[in-house]
């Protein structure tokens, strides 16, 4: 049977993914510090799936931790979610970020190589495209990340290609996410950010549900069709799915396998915000501010790789994913807590 070790497998799109594994008969272990998630998600997760998993609190910079799991289960793949994702933070502690996004990638796959575990999903992010000058970026798109957040993931895209290259048995997919968004339909795991959400969805949805008092949209003056940024929103079920097309993939292709995960079709901050209100019934006020240093006018996937070599597209479209995240934040208006 398939082991899988999930690292940051309580988080965000962690938690929507361990269930699709659990619910495909996967055996699952999930290794996360909690440093941005909550241990409730467990339960939510053996409900939902009706399964149960093996949950290691615990850090993948812990070496030791780490052996000893790997010793005790005989895992053959891993997926590594385990990360810190906030652009500003990493732009004020360096450091921070390098260290446990980096430095901990490195311990965890000496870890694997030690183990003879030749099978990881890495997830990446299009931050690691920067400002290309187009808007539609393929996976051939030159890599040159805006901020440090985005460089943290290219070093560790890097190391993969290099170790794949010295590592010729490694089966290895570097999933480039897009905008995730959207929440279980069953209104149970979803995103909660600690405090003020950075992201556009958790900040709209906590003002439906009168968290906050109202969406401050960056910039109303972009050159896009009604002045406000266009991003690629993905319904966090669909990549969850992308994830299992990945390890389907892998089991049958030695190779390196490096894929955009987004739908292809961008939205404004505006539409999303329409498409919220219709959602919920709800009218969510906003403010047009100034725009936010290091944000781009418009990017969005070419998802045809995706499609082409694992099989996989996006599904589900803007009016899911507000219905979903509305019934999550709804059922949970303070998260986890
Ligand atoms: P998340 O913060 O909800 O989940 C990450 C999980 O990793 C958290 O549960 C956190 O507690 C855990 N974690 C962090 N550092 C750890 C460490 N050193 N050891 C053990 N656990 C640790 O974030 P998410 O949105 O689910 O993102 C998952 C991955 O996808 C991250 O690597 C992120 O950088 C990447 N990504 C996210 C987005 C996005 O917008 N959400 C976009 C592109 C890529
Ligand atoms: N936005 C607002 N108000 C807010 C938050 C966001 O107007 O309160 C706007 C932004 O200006 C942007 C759009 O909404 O036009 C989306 O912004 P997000 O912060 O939700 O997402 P980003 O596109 O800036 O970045 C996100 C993640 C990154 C990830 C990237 C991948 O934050 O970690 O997607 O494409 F790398």
């Amino acid at each position: 049977m398939n082991k899988v070790l999930v690292t940051g497998g309580t988080g965000y799109i962690g938690s929507h993914t361990v269930v699709k594994l659990l619910s495909a008969g996967m055996e699952v272990l999930v290794l996360d510090n909690l440093s941005n998630s909550s241990k409730e998600v467990v339960g939510r997760i053996e409900k939902l799936s009706g399964k149960s998993l093996q949950f290691f609190e615990g850090d993948i910079r812990d070496r030791a931790l780490l052996r000893s799991i790997f010793e005790r289960h005989s895992c053959n793949s891993v997926i590594h979610f385990a990360g810190l994702k906030a652009v500003g933070e990493s732009e004020e502690q360096p450091l921070k970020y390098f260290d446990n996004n980096v430095a901990g990638s490195i311990v965890l796959f000496e870890e694997m190589i030690r183990a003879r575990i030749h099978t990881l999903i890495f997830s990446s992010s299009a931050t690691v495209y920067g400002d290309p000058g187009y808007a539609c970026y393929q996976e051939s798109t030159p890599l040159s990340p805006m901020n440090t957040y985005g460089r943290t993931k290219l070093m560790v895209e890097d190391i993969l290609r290099d170790l794949k290259k010295a590592n010729p048995e490694m089966q290895i997919a570097l999933l480039r996410y897009f905008n995730p968004v959207g929440a279980h339909e069953s209104g149970d795991i979803g995103e909660h950010p600690f405090g003020v959400p950075n992201n556009l969805m958790p900040f709209i949805s906590q003002v439906a549900v009168g968290t906050r008092e109202k969406l401050m949209i960056y910039g109303g003056d972009y050159s896009t069709p009604d002045g406000t940024g266009l991003r690629d929103y993905i319904h966090v079920e669909d990549l969850g799915a992308g994830h299992l097309a990945a390890l389907h993939s892998l089991s049958e292709n030695n190779s390196l396998i490096t894929v955009n995960l987004g739908t292809g079709h961008p939205y404004s901050v505006l539409d999303m915000v329409h498409a919220f209100e219709k959602a919920s019934g709800k009218k969510i006020p906003y403010e047009i501010i100034g725009r936010r240093p290091g944000d781009l006018p418009e990017y969005y996937a070419d998802p045809a790789l995706a499609k082409k070599v694992l099989g996989w597209e996006a599904k589900l479209g803007i009016d899911r994913m507000c219905a979903d995240t509305w019934r999550w934040q709804q059922q949970n208006p303070q998260g986890y807590s």
